[in-house]
């Protein structure tokens, strides 16, 4: 879950790899380092903090040399630490490295390296790919591809590294992490994203599981782990550069909630022929299993229950996380459907990977084209909405429902009619968006909240679930999604005086059974914030959402509590675009 980056090329690589990194921040941000090579000489410094404060303490940009590896980091092995930030070196210090995933043999490489006389700096796993690739070069120079495939044989876990050497080289190699390769006029980049080089290049080629670049002064060359000779396809990438800019807004994650109104219709540019193949595939399935994390998890908790009251078509849905541990029904018959905006998420592809051993067939709806779930699916749907840059995914879940329901009406003879509202879904946002004041001074009355509960039933209670993860956060504020009718059955006893309790209370089927609920709670004195068409003398606030189709509610609603939990944030000084201790693309499991 950290960003790499290694260019080598014409141009001063100190301020590319800076630039690079502030674009890859989202996916680590507690610490940085770049390293150069000038003259045969490594120049090598790293700090703790975002990118922006580090180069401003170091003067990272100043960096002399064409050739430079950087970092951002996602702590998993080692505190938040200058010795623990990338890159490493080895002990004769002609040797840079840069590593994202979890090396899991890592300590019995250290003792044994440490046996043989090296001398560890750090706590991470990470520094001892720099030691072995050392110890792999006879007398620190040696035959470079050799020594990388030594190295990368011997680890074990998930990786993608880029080394530097002194003498002018970079290379890079991955198992089970993302590394691509970009290609310029100028240069070249191995990196985690392609947003490490959009702005200079869209010709890109993307390593396969188990592949090594080497980048010297005569070219590029590509190799397996067994030292073969390989080739590989350019491909163009299509993202466009502006969408990476929060241009006038304060935070990538209001912009982006802001684009919504745009994005669900992007999301609706589909191939027909591909379309078809997914409700075909869903049709013809014997089970079918959702997988999904976090908010993709709830978006599919949603995408279940359309599918089952408009398709009449039943499904389980498995969190990603918990996959491995519940295979028994999945064969050569299953459809597995997994949802994920950067389709780089560990559990999502590991569960995808024990599917695929079963024969399951794998459909999937992701965000970014080029990432490993959509490479390793059957047959996957585009989100369309763009890089998102906040760390809370915000537009790419109200492109995935927006995806289901334009499925659930294929399948089912239009049943919701989502596509054919889709001119009165933007006047729709552009409404919720006018509410942006009001949501705010809600935000000041409840911001020194320590819960908030949310409730909801039906298919309003994956939305609470997902409200309360935006509250938890961008907010740093212990949030509960609970479906209202478990209230009786537990939650209750944490309900006292000015409790703050939102409410998902629209006109539906469930609208009397939660007001009912939201009763309870009320004479027990919480403070009520309802978000429903209808006005109710029960509510302390109301956001008032517009009258739709019963069954697009959940789109909709989840709209003011995105709002509500950016407010959330600003008013408790929470920087929402990186909440602490997290990272955008969960590449470690
Ligand atoms: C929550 C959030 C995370 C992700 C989860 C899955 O706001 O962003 O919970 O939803 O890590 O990520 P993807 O969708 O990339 O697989």
């Amino acid at each position: 879950m950290c960003s790499i980056i290694g260019f080598i090329g014409n141009s001063r690589a100190a301020p590319v790899v800076v630039e690079s990194l502030k674009k890859m921040e989202y996916r680590g941000y507690d610490s940085v380092g770049i390293a150069t090579i000038n003259s045969g000489k490594i120049m090598l410094k790293k700090g703790v903090g975002r990118v922006v404060e580090v180069n401003n303490q170091l003067n990272l940009m100043k960096m002399p040399g064409n050739i430079g590896v950087g970092h951002t980091r996602w702590a998993t092995h080692g505190g938040v630490t200058e010795s623990n930030a990338h890159p490493h070196d080895g002990c004769k210090k002609n040797i840079v490295v840069v590593h994202n995933g979890i090396i899991e043999n890592f300590r019995e490489i250290k003792k044994d390296l440490e046996q043989h006389g090296h001398i560890f700096k750090s706590q991470t796993d990470s520094e001892v790919i720099a030691h072995l690739i050392e110890s792999n070069l006879v007398d620190g120079k040696g035959n470079i591809k050799k020594a990388l495939t030594k190295t990368c044989t011997k680890l074990k876990g998930a990786f993608a590294f880029v080394v530097a050497f002194e003498d002018g080289s970079i290379a890079g190699a991955r198992l089970d992490e993302p590394l691509i390769i970009g290609l310029t006029n100028d240069g070249y980049f191995i990196s985690s994203d392609v947003l490490g080089f959009l702005e200079y290049t869209d010709r890109a080629i993307f390593l396969e599981n188990k592949d090594i670049v080497i980048i010297d002064k005569n070219g590029m060359n590509l190799f397996d782990f067994n030292g073969k000779k390989i080739s590989k396809q350019i491909t163009q990438v299509a993202w466009e550069l502006g969408e990476i800019d929060k241009g006038d807004y304060a935070h990538h994650t209001i912009k982006e909630i802001h684009e919504q109104k745009k994005s669900i219709e992007k999301a609706m540019l589909q191939d027909n022929e591909r379309v078809n193949i997914f409700c075909n595939t869903i049709r013809s399935a014997k089970n079918i299993f959702f997988t999904g994390s976090g908010s993709s998890y709830h978006a599919a908790l949603v995408a279940k229950n359309l599918l089952s009251r408009f398709g009449k078509i039943r499904s389980e849905v498995i969190m990603s996380s918990e996959f491995q541990y519940n295979l028994d029904n999945i064969d050569k018959d299953s459809v597995i459907i997994a949802i994920s905006q950067s389709g780089e998420t560990a559990d999502v592809l590991q569960s995808i990977k024990i599917a695929k051993e079963k024969n399951a067939k794998i459909l999937s709806i992701v965000n970014v084209h080029t990432s490993s779930l959509a490479r390793l699916s059957d047959c996957y749907l585009g989100i369309n909405c763009g890089p998102e840059i906040g760390v809370a995914a915000t537009k790419s879940f109200t492109g995935q429902l927006a995806i289901f329901y334009m499925i659930i009406d294929k399948i089912s003879d239009n049943a919701t009619r989502f596509v054919d509202n889709m001119k009165f879904f933007q006047e729709i946002f552009e409404g919720i968006i006018q509410l942006e004041g009001e949501i705010e001074r809600i935000a000041e009355v409840i911001k020194d909240a320590k819960d908030i509960y949310i409730l909801g039933k039906s298919l309003h209670y994956p939305i609470a679930l997902e409200g309360s993860l935006k509250i938890k956060e961008l907010a740093y504020i212990h949030a509960e999604g609970i479906a209202a009718g478990e209230l009786k059955h537990g939650p209750l006893a944490l309900i006292e005086n000015n409790t703050a309790v939102i409410v998902l209370n629209p006109e539906d089927e469930t609208f009397n059974d939660t007001l009912r609920s939201t009763n309870e709670i009320k004479s027990r004195g919480a403070y009520i914030i309802g978000i429903s068409n209808k006005e109710d003398i029960i509510f302390d606030r109301h956001i008032k959402i517009p009258t739709v189709n019963k069954s697009f509610y959940p789109i909709i609603e989840v709209i003011p509590i995105q709002l509500l939990s950016y407010y959330l944030a600003l008013k408790r000084e929470t920087n929402p675009d990186y909440p602490r201790n997290l990272a955008k693309s969960v590449t470690v499991r």
